[in-house]
This record gives structure tokens, C-alpha cells and sequence, in this order.
């Protein structure tokens, strides 16, 4: 046998003991024996070097470090799912698909579980994984190919030739990230959160080692182009990946009819704690994928599917204490502090409680038993406050009067109680840390505990003073946890931000109104912040989506004495207030300088999103068709537009067209 046979042997072996091992549950053979076939390949793989194949199973271990992730147009919308919260949705989700269809009899469904990681949607052509690619969100997602390969259960190469997109949903199993997080408290370092946020975080690695360390896995729930392979159902396109060597959740089912369906819902409701990896509902879907077409899409959203979303867990604590923050706009928040308890998948040691109103409904008293929960899953809030167990002295808890950082008298503004001291520290701290947030100017290690910090010492008195902090190097290095390594990386962050483009800028100003979506309109059609200052109402209102009440509150911003003075020494110490333009950039994209108009709906794209998406492949959209547009885009339903460019002899472009243009561009 010559180096190349023995070296496809040997990776056919390794292949087929990681399906055994990781897809299956089956293993064949021991550790050492793998361990040893493993050295053999690589030590092979070393020495000849021309045999190389980044498709090798010795490739999983990670090792590539990349710059950034790049973007991918998905060639179809990756969609999201309309959700049900009890027996009722469910039942009008299957009445609308009776209807739709003019059937009486049981509609096939089939039931899986919803798994809680993130989609993951992956392209191989002639039998290799060639993308793999992230949601994102929905059109263009990142390039993780590097880090999907790093997951065990995952094939890197198939039987199948033809060119197949299979999507499902990368996650972490609750004994790995038990095992992670008992090694994480034993260092001392910050727990992950849940296992959904920690499968993100660890795919969204640059450093695929760093991905390959958290033993990722992954479910398989769709088969992109199954009926173009000839295949008519969704178990049968399911089975299809079984044998392609996919992993695919052996709990999906087939269920004739809306009863077994939420048959298979009840049996979940206790079975699904457990299992081995967390869900968050279930997935109903008509199982003809014949249907799936007739039955088409709304905006976001297949008609042929269905999420159950299981109710949030409800937890019980105890109140131990009410304290009182203060938002940038001087906003005050009454939260529960809680004794902790773990709430779906994560530890909730606080709760909002709204405002006065809200505590007067609950009625709180100190010491309460309270249940919560966490709203949205992410949120916690008080549901209910159980007065039995309250003890006849409990304190009740008010609404305060003063602001509990500058003492000044609160002021109640509809349901809301405010603090008006413009120079609050409170506000202070609150306003710095949302220009240095993430959304705003991005400003990595100044989190809300150092920004508090820096307030009180004094040296960071407004948000020009961030730009002045450099001054203040030598005292920073004598103060509790500052070293030289985290005070050069604070002020290089901060250095860094001065380039930050002018959307991201405004969001930091804290400007009323203006958000991220607004910043952004704001900076393309003003493009420096001088041009903006200058802008008058009626200029804003010429903006598409702008109304009057953002108009004055951009105007009434710009024209305090205050903001002015702020924005001059900001332009003075060298932050940028330019619009730098999309962040994606493309060489010699179809769309290039192209004048576009886009008409009528598509099944794939959101209008914005698709708009979006042109003007960063190089298009200018434009809103109506003369004779010098290049293209008209259009969906269903295109009325006057499409039949003007017709009459002029303008080139259109139907949606299926426009994916496989798209598709080629691979942003
Ligand atoms: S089907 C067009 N099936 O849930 C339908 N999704 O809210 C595409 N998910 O983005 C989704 N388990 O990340 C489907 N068995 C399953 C799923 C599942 C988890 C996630 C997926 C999707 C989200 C939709």
C-alpha cells in the first residue's frame, strides 16, 4: 500500500470512529486504539506533507487563528419560527393549515425538539463541507467554517456529491458545561452564563483552538434543497442526513394530527429536564414537503411550522432588599435585590420592578416570598408575591423621594420618577458607560464597574474626559488591580475608539430618539457631524422613517450650549466625526455602482434587509425607475415599477435570479 492509500485509510477509520463515538453514542474501539490511529495519520500527515487535506479529521483539534469572521450571504433566508404559547396557538396554527389546504382529515406533522443553541447552516459540494455559516440576521451570516470543523459529530466529508445546505443547531450539552464551569469557579473566573450564550460564544472564537476546548455538538433539522434531491418528506429528508452521517435528534417524531402533536408536547413539559442538553420548546411541522410551498411564508416567518415555547420557569426567593438606580436620562428603576436562585439555566440575584406602580400592585414587603421569572428568557420580573408566608412586621417597601446619589427632590413624570440634576454623578457614570458600550464607541475594558470607579477618583468628570484619561496614567498604575498590562489596554481601547465610525458616535451622545437604526440613517445622509449640527427640522424630516418629534429632539440636542462644548473637545482631542462608510467591503461585486430599485415582497429577504444588503455589495437603491436604472429588482406583487421598467428596457431581476447572483457574491 502506497503513503496516500494508507493515509485515506487511515482517515476513513478516524471518520468512521468519531461517528461511531460522537453521532451515534456507539463507540467501537477504545481510546488508545484511537488515539493511536490519530499519531499514526498525523505523524504521516507530517512527514508528507503534500497529502495534507484541511479536511482531515487531525484538522479538528482548531489551530487556525483568524483576523475576523467573513460574511455569507445565505442563498436562502435563514427564517425564524412563529411561536405558540399554549394548547390554543397550537390548535389555531393546525385550523389555519386545514383551512389553507381545504382538508378536514389529520394534517402529518412531525414534532422535534427545539433545541437552545444556534443555528448553524452548512454547504458541501461534491461530498466536502466547503462554508459553514452563522444565522446572523437571516441573510448575511459569518464564515465559522474553521470553527465548525472542530466539532466532532459534525462530517466533514459525506457520500453524497450533489451539492447539498443542511441547517440545524450547534449547542453545548449541560455535562460539558457543568464540567467547564467547575473548572471555571476552581480558577476563580467568571461562570458562563447558560449553555445557549456559551455554544455562541465558543463558536465565535478566532481562535479555533479555543472552540475545538469547549466540545461543541450539533443537531441537524433541515435539508435545504431536499425536494430538488427527489426527496418528498421531512422525515425522509431527516433520515437522508441520518445516513449522510448527520446527527439528528432521535427524539423528532411523527404525529398524525394536532392531538398526538400535543400529546408529544405533554410528555416533554417533565421529560425535557432530563435530557442531556437544554430545549426551549418544541418544533411542529407539516411533514409533506410539497405542502411547505403551498402553504409559502410571511415576512419572517414559515406558515408551515411552528414553535411551542415551553412557559418560563417560575422560581421562588425571597426579597432581601429594594435599592434604586439611576439612568442616564436621570430615570429611576426600583429592583429587587433576590437571594440567588437559578432560573432557566442562569443565576438571577436581581429583578426589575418597573416603578411605583408596579411596587404598589405587588404590594413588596421586606423578606417576601416571591416567585419569578425570567421574561423573554432573558429579563427576570416578579410574577407573584406570596402573601401568606409574610411575616405580620415585614417592612413594606416605597418609592423614594430624593435621588439616592445627589439627594436632589425626584420629579414623577407619567408612571416614571425622574432625578433633573443635570450633574448627578449617578447620571454621570450612567451616561459614560453608554458611550463606551458596546453599541456606542465600543470601548473594550471600561466595564460599568471601573467607569463608576474613574467617576468617584475624579477622572471622568464628562465623556470628553475618557479622551483625557492618558493624564492620569501614572496614578491609575498606583491604585487596588491596575497594572501596567490592564492600564495600557484600557487607554489602547480608548485610542482605538477615536476611529470609530460617526453612527456610533451619536448612539454614544445619548442623544433622545436616536438609537442604533437612527444613528446610522443619520451619518449616511449627513456624513460628518458639522453637517448634522447644522441641519435644520425640516432637513430631518426629509429623511425616510424621521418624524417630528425625533427631528426637534436632534435639533433641541445640537443646539445646547453644553453639547456643543462637549462635541468641540471631543473634536479637539481627535475623536472622528465622519461617516466611514459600510463595514463590508467587496471587490467587484455584480451590483458595483449600480443604480437599483427594489419592488413588490419576497419570500426570502426583508425589504430593509435586502436594501441593506445591495448598498453593501456597492448599490445605490433608489426609490423610483428612470432610464438610468440599472436594475429593477422585483418580488410578488410588483405593480407600476416593474411595468415602467419594462416600457423603458430596463434589465429586472426576479428573486430566484437574485439568489444565485448573491449566492456567487458570497459577501
Ligand atoms: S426549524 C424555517 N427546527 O429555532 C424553519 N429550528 O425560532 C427553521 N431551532 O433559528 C427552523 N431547534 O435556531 C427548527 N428542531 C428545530 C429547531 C430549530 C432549534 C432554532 C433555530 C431557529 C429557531 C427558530
Amino acid at each position: 500500500m502506497d503513503i496516500k492509500e494508507k493515509i485515506d485509510q487511515l482517515r476513513q477509520l478516524i471518520n468512521q470512529y468519531n461517528h461511531e463515538y460522537y453521532v451515534l453514542d456507539q463507540p467501537s474501539v477504545d481510546d488508545a486504539t484511537y488515539d493511536g490511529l490519530m499519531k499514526e495519520l498525523i505523524a504521516l500527515e507530517t512527514t508528507y506533507p503534500e497529502f495534507a487535506s484541511p479536511l482531515s479529521p487531525s484538522q479538528r483539534v482548531g489551530g487556525q487563528v483568524l483576523t475576523a469572521f467573513k460574511k455569507i450571504t445565505h442563498q436562502r433566508m435563514m427564517l425564524s419560527l412563529a411561536n405558540a404559547y399554549d394548547e390554543a396557538d397550537v390548535r389555531a396554527f393546525d385550523a389555519r393549515i386545514k383551512q389553507a389546504l381545504q382538508r378536514e382529515e389529520p394534517i402529518p406533522y412531525v414534532s422535534e425538539l427545539k433545541i437552545d443553541g444556534l443555528a448553524i447552516s452548512l454547504e458541501y459540494q461534491q461530498g466536502s463541507l466547503v462554508y459553514a455559516s452563522t444565522r446572523g440576521d437571516g441573510v448575511i451570516g459569518e464564515d465559522v467554517t474553521e470553527n465548525i470543523k472542530t466539532i466532532k459529530s459534525i462530517p466533514l466529508t459525506i457520500p453524497e456529491k450533489r451539492t447539498l445546505e443542511v441547517r440545524g443547531e450547534v449547542f453545548m450539552s449541560r455535562a460539558v458545561f457543568q464540567k467547564i464551569n467547575q473548572v471555571r469557579a476552581k480558577q476563580q473566573e467568571p461562570l458562563l452564563a447558560n449553555p445557549r450564550n456559551a455554544a455562541a460564544g465558543s463558536l465565535r472564537q478566532l481562535d479555533t483552538r479555543l472552540t475545538a476546548a469547549r466540545q461543541l455538538d450539533a443537531f441537524f433539522y433541515n435539508l435545504v434543497n431536499a425536494i430538488s434531491l427527489g426527496i418528498p418528506t421531512h422525515l425522509e429528508a431527516l433520515n437522508f442526513l441520518k445516513v449522510q452521517g448527520f446527527k439528528v435528534n432521535q427524539e423528532t417524531t411523527a404525529c398524525d394530527g394536532i392531538d398526538a402533536v400535543l400529546a408529544y408536547i405533554e410528555t416533554f413539559l417533565n421529560r425535557r429536564s432530563t435530557l442531556g442538553y437544554d430545549t426551549d420548546g418544541i418544533v411542529i411541522k407539516v411533514n409533506t414537503l410539497a405542502l411547505h410551498e403551498t402553504l409559502g411564508y410571511t415576512a419572517k416567518t414559515p406558515r408551515w411550522a411552528i414553535a411551542y415555547k415551553y412557559p418560563p420557569e417560575l422560581v421562588e426567593t425571597t426579597l432581601e432588599d429594594v435599592i434604586f438606580t439611576v439612568g442616564r436620562t436621570g430615570k429611576i428603576t426600583p429592583n429587587a435585590v433576590l437571594t440567588p436562585v437559578r432560573v432557566s439555566g442562569s443565576l438571577v440575584a436581581k429583578a426589575t420592578l418597573h416603578n411605583e406602580d408596579f411596587m404598589i400592585l405587588k404590594d413588596l414587603h421586606l423578606g417576601d416570598h416571591l416567585l419569578i421569572r425570567k421574561a423573554g428568557e432573558v429579563i427576570p420580573e416578579v410574577v407573584q408575591v406570596k402573601v401568606t408566608t409574610r411575616r405580620q412586621d415585614a417592612i413594606k417597601v416605597n418609592m423614594i423621594t430624593h435621588c439616592p446619589s445627589c439627594q436632589s427632590p425626584l420629579a414623577k413624570v407619567d408612571a416614571m420618577h425622574y432625578c433633573l440634576n443635570k450633574h448627578c454623578p449617578a447620571r454621570h457614570v450612567e451616561a459614560i458607560s453608554h458611550f463606551v458600550s458596546k453599541v456606542a464607541m465600543d470601548i473594550k475594558g471600561l466595564g460599568d464597574k471601573i467607569v463608576e470607579e474613574f467617576v468617584s477618583l475624579g477622572f471622568i468628570k464628562n465623556i470628553a474626559d475618557i479622551y483625557r484619561l492618558h493624564q492620569h496614567r501614572e496614578t491609575l498604575l498606583t491604585l487596588a488591580g491596575y497594572s501596567d498590562k490592564s492600564v495600557n489596554q484600557i487607554l489602547e481601547a480608548i485610542e482605538v475608539s477615536k476611529q470609530q465610525s460617526l453612527e456610533k458616535l451619536l448612539v454614544g451622545l445619548g442623544i433622545k430618539e436616536v438609537g442604533e437604526k437612527t444613528a446610522k440613517q443619520l451619518a449616511k445622509r449627513f456624513l460628518t457631524l458639522p453637517a448634522l449640527m447644522a441641519a435644520q427640522e425640516a432637513d430631518l424630516l426629509a429623511l425616510a422613517d424621521t418624524g417630528p418629534i425625533l427631528a426637534k429632539a436632534v435639533v433641541d440636542y445640537f443646539q445646547h450650549p453644553d453639547h456643543q462644548a462637549l462635541i468641540s473637545a471631543l473634536m479637539d482631542l481627535g475623536v472622528n466625526v465622519t461617516y466611514l462608510g459600510p463595514t463590508v467591503t467587496t471587490q467587484a461585486s455584480f451590483f458595483q455602482d449600480k443604480t437599483v430599485v427594489i419592488t413588490g415582497s419576497f419570500v426570502h429577504y426583508k425589504r430593509e434587509a435586502l436594501t441593506t444588503l445591495l448598498e453593501q455589495l456597492g448599490a445605490k437603491v433608489t426609490g423610483s425607475v428612470s432610464k438610468h436604472t440599472h436594475y429593477v429588482i422585483f418580488g410578488e406583487d410588483a405593480g407600476s415599477k416593474l411595468t415602467k421598467a419594462q416600457t423603458l428596457g430596463v434589465a429586472t431581476i426576479d428573486e430566484a435570479t437574485l439568489l444565485t447572483i448573491l449566492n456567487k457574491e458570497k459577501v
